[in-house]
């Protein structure tokens, strides 16, 4: 197997919870050097003490980090919605209706069209350092459209998430869509799915529906998660954390209970911030969460309705301008938490027998993502130890 040993490592972000006693939260080693061995992590440590491969890389002094994990996305889709981006901007509000647009624009495409639409989203996703993203379907809204939209997400990624209760479509009842969903459509979709997610909001589905939903694809073999507290204050993180679901997404309007439910059942708050830096909402505050022990991840939540950003950079900036979350708390819910959020532990970690999924910032440190808002940093990405970047 060919080994790689970057070395000049400035400042190298671990997040290795056995480096925190020195290295702070990020677990930071400075003068680092790595070794990949393969698809994996082989060797972290003091670049003096590295030792030698088949392939050298000089990181200059630059900073390297975990490639980013993008825990929400929508990006099986097809058409385009910014007609209504502009009207928001011009005092329209957001609602969830947009979505029906989309819905009738992903069924016209062609299985062809929505494979390279998203190949497209996740070569732009990759070039800013995301080398590992959770992918929902949900504009489909049928039998067939779910399916095959599921069957597209999953030639890109194994955390393919079935979100066939995003809304109830048009010419159907909510009775009989929640009948649909948990039965036929269910089948079709959860050879596909490793998630089942609803949308649990006025306007899609209440936290009775969303229940039923989460219980039917447990019964087939999908673990659930939410999308809840985006638009209103609601039951749905309450019971994502008496379900004690892994995550919960968007937690925008959080009451004192929600909180207190969050920091109890550590089920993960996965804030959106471009959803609100698109919708003109408030930002939810993470400062909040962070300070009563609940654990924070970040995503993009990449859609064309609510937030089209693919950089997880800018949700950082966010997080840390907007939502009081300092750079390594940022960094951390966009990598760590990340993929917490998703039930994994070999990815969004540099250390020995861990995913080779690396990112060299064109930067000396981490808090150049925030800092430098808007500036393009990714120098170079390693994805399970191939260069891709
Ligand atoms: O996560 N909240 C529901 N779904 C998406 C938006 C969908 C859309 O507007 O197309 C979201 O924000
Ligand atoms: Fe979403």
């Amino acid at each position: 197997m060919t080994t790689t040993v970057i070395t000049g490592i400035g400042e190298l972000v671990t997040n290795d919870p056995a480096r925190t006693e020195q290295g702070g939260l990020l677990g930071l080693v400075h003068d680092a050097a790595v070794v990949v061995e393969g698809s994996r992590i082989a060797w972290v440590g003091p670049a003096a003490e590295a030792p030698a491969a088949d392939v050298h890389v000089d990181a200059g002094g630059r900073a390297v980090i975990p490639g980013f994990v993008d825990s929400h996305s929508h990006l099986v889709f097809a058409g385009d919605r910014s007609g209504e981006f502009e009207a928001r901007m011009t005092g329209e509000p957001y609602s969830a209706g947009g979505i029906r647009t989309t819905v009738a624009a992903t069924r016209a495409a062609s299985d062809e069209q929505l494979t390279s639409h998203v190949a497209r989203l996740v070569a732009e996703m990759r070039a800013q350092g995301t080398t590992t993203v959770e992918i929902k379907s949900g504009y489909g809204l049928s039998v067939h459209d779910e399916a095959r939209s599921l069957a597209v997400a999953r030639q890109f990624t194994d955390e393919t998430t079935f979100l066939g209760a995003h809304v109830v479509p048009s010419g159907i009842t909510p009775e009989d869509y929640v009948d649909l969903v948990t039965g036929p459509m269910l089948a079709a979709a959860a050879p596909h799915a490793r998630w089942i997610d609803v949308f649990c909001e006025d306007g899609a589905f209440d936290v009775d529906q969303a229940r039923t939903i989460l219980a039917a694809g447990s019964d087939s073999g999908l673990r659930g998660r939410l999308h809840a507290n985006q638009l209103t204050y609601g039951g749905g993180v309450r019971l994502a954390c008496e379900l004690s679901l892994v995550a919960v997404d968007h937690c925008t309007f959080l009451s004192d209970l929600d909180v207190e439910s969050l920091s109890d059942s550590g089920t993960i708050a996965t804030l959106l911030p471009g959803v609100e830096f698109s919708t003109r909402q408030p930002y939810p505050d993470a400062r909040r969460l962070l300070d009563a022990g609940v654990r924070v991840a970040l995503a993009s939540d990449c859609n064309p309705g609510s937030c089209f950003t693919s950089s997880m950079a800018l949700c950082i900036a966010l997080a840390v301008r907007e939502m009081r979350m300092s750079p390594a708390e940022a960094l951390h819910a966009a990598t760590a938490t990340g993929a917490g959020a998703l039930g994994r532990d070999d990815v969004g970690v540099l250390a020995p027998g861990k995913a080779a999924d690396l990112v060299l910032l064109d930067a000396p440190s981490h808090v150049h993502l925030a800092y430098r808002p808007g500036v393009p940093l990714v120098a170079g990405v390693w994805q399970a130890g191939r260069p891709v970047v």
